[in-house]
């Protein structure tokens, strides 16, 4: 199936047709396609698991690390990494209940209940749920251009509170050149924020901010200009 999902891709006509009849045909496919609407775009949802657990391996992740994963959506990257991590290290959060309702489907579908992993609906980045709890990584993929510049500054103060010693942060933002005006997705807006507004105010918080690349460096699977987002980390000011 793997091999399927990634020749059928929705992105041209013929590639439409191919996925609409791989769909019907194939009862896997069409719940990859039912999960990935949920987490993104339609047709990506093997490929993002992929590009999500290799990106953050390649970061240093290993199975002792603590991870919160903030906008977990259906768990489009967080199935391999609750398979990854030893018991009790996935932490998910999103603001969706229907998407929180469906990650928790989809950790009893998999068998993965005794991994321990704990996904949460949360409009605080988990500020409310999580007690004094902090984490060797903090990922936010595909999130932060859906937040307002208030939620981003509530975004990094969770951030500054929650990485562990040593812990690092990754999240991407939209490349400058984006248009975002009337875009929309599943009713969140886009939006374009400055890296030197989100390092200034990182630096308030005692957090130190570095571009990586572009995602597409790092194997980001969708096509378009979402390619061109930056990846930034943020760890304490040393
Ligand atoms: C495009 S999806 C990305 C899902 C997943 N992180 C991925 O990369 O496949 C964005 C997710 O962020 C969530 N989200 C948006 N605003 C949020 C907020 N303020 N707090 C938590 N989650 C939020 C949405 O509900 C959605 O699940």
């Amino acid at each position: 199936m793997r091999a399927l999902s990634r020749i059928a891709k929705p992105d041209t006509l013929a590639g439409r047709a191919l996925y609409r009849i791989l769909r019907w045909l194939h009862p896997g496919i069409n719940e990859q396609h039912r999960l990935s609407r949920l987490a993104g775009r339609a047709g990506y949802w093997a490929d993002m698991q992929v590009y999500v657990f290799g990106f953050l391996t390649r970061m240093g992740l290993r199975p002792w690390h603590t991870l919160l994963d903030i906008g977990c959506g259906p768990l489009s990257g967080g199935l391999p990494l609750i398979r990854y991590l030893e018991p009790g290290r996935y932490v998910g959060v999103d603001l969706l209940e229907d998407t929180v309702a469906e990650a928790r489907r989809q950790i009893a579908k998999h068998g993965l209940e005794n991994r321990r992993p704990e996904v949460h609906v949360s409009r605080t980045f988990g500020r409310d749920e999580l007690d004094g709890r902090v984490f060797d990584f903090i990922w936010a993929s595909q999130v932060m251009y859906h937040l307002v510049p208030d939620d981003l500054r509530a975004l990094l103060a969770q951030v500054a509170a929650r990485l562990a010693p040593g812990g690092r942060f990754y999240g991407d933002i939209l490349d400058q050149s984006v248009s975002t005006a009337g875009r929309y997705w599943r009713g969140f807006a886009f939006h374009v924020h400055d890296p030197e507004a989100i390092a200034a105010a990182a630096a308030g918080l005692g957090l130190a901010m570095r571009r990586l690349g572009r995602v597409e460096e790092f194997g980001f699977p969708l096509p378009g200009r979402l390619r061109l987002s930056s990846m930034l980390e943020l760890c304490r000011d040393a």
